[in-house]
């Protein structure tokens, strides 16, 4: 029988509940999968928390994972019986099996492991919008990265200075200073203990930054304004110490005509075509060396809620893995 981790009551770490679910068969346009790696990400934390609502109670947790194709429901063509697949959908993905639409999924290389699809369907396909679509990262530019040892950051880290940029990274500990600096990082900065803004002025000597990729929120604004050049980009992309407080316009103008963006992933993989775009880029970039999946950390499906609790107390650093 199938099992997954389903939230009743949104709330803490114990709202998350590990059960047998009923699995019908696929549906017109879905595909049956038995899943073999989930990814963990903030996202999870936010439906969980209901920072961000789900559509109903109770809801499987999770949005990413890898798994092989078992059946195929009416009217799909593309995928087949034993295909080696990854997605990223919003919410199912902590499960052992789940039914999903046909057109979330995408076909891993030879070369790709079910762990690696896992966590590059929602972190590596965020870090490559962020870094290619958002704003196109080019030699010479001067990036700032927050929580630069997190899931995202470390691969953000690694693919911006693959792209020629010099790359600031803000981190938590100096253990993940070492790691930050080991994944493409040319400055660390530690901004529990320093002043961030007074510490990117010195590294840049006040040039500043083209581009702040922030995912910290709450904690770094409006400090990552004061990191931004005239016309700079400051990229908002989540919060994962509490969302951005309403702000003036005028910020933008009194700190040098600055533009800003608050993206997500599902509104730059909404075609089929970006998606496939935004996959085979990244099953590219690991294939060939050029970013290093670090997944530092594995759990149990059964114990997502410890996952949840190390995510939020900021003890992992990369990407981490639930194994159904
Ligand atoms: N918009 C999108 O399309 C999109 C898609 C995916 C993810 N995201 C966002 O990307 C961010 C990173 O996601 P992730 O899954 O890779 O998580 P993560 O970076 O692995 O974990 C979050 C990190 O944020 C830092 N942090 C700072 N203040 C914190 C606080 N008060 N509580 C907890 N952590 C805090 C911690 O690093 P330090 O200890 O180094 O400070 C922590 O390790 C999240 O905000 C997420 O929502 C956005």
């Amino acid at each position: 029988m199938a099992k997954a981790v389903r939230v009743h009551q949104v709330g803490g770490p114990e709202a998350l509940i590990y059960e047998s679910i009923d699995l019908p068969p696929p549906g017109s346009g879905e595909v049956h999968i038995r899943q073999h790696a989930v990814g963990l990400n903030f996202i999870d934390v936010y439906y969980r928390t209901g920072l961000y609502k789900a559509p109903s109670l109770p809801f499987v947790a999770g949005n990413e994972a890898a798994g092989e194709v078992v059946s195929v429901g009416p009217g799909v063509t593309e995928f087949h019986p034993g295909d080696r697949v990854a997605y990223y959908a919003n919410l199912g993905g902590y499960a052992t099996e789940r039914n999903i639409a046909a057109d979330k999924l995408v076909r891993l290389p030879d070369h790709i492991t079910y762990e690696q699809g896992a966590v590059l369907m929602l972190k590596g396909l965020t870090v490559w919008y962020l870094l290619h679509k958002t704003f196109k990262v080019e030699p010479g530019h001067r990036v700032l990265i927050h929580a630069a040892a997190g899931g995202i950051g470390l691969i953000a880290c690694q693919w911006a200075k693959a792209l020629g940029a010099n790359v600031i990274g803000t981190v938590g500990s100096k253990a993940k200073a070492d790691l930050a600096l080991a994944n493409g990082c040319d400055h660390v900065i530690l901004y529990n203990e320093e002043n961030f803004v007074e510490r990117v002025k010195q590294i840049s000597r006040n040039e500043l930054c083209d581009v702040v990729y922030d995912g910290v929120g709450k904690t770094t604004f409006p400090g990552s304004l004061s990191c931004l050049k005239p016309r700079g980009l400051f990229v908002s992309f989540g919060n994962a110490s509490g969302p951005v407080p309403p702000f003036a316009l005028a910020e933008l103008n009194n700190h040098g005509s600055l533009f800003a963006t608050r993206p997500k992933l599902n509104d730059y993989v909404a075609k089929r075509a970006d998606l496939i775009e935004g996959a085979d880029t990244l099953f590219a970039a690991v294939i060939s060396g050029k970013l290093h999946l670090p997944i530092n950390h594995a759990y149990a499906l059964k114990d997502a809620a410890q996952a949840h609790i190390d995510l939020e107390s900021r003890k992992t650093t990369g990407a981490s893995i639930l194994k159904p």
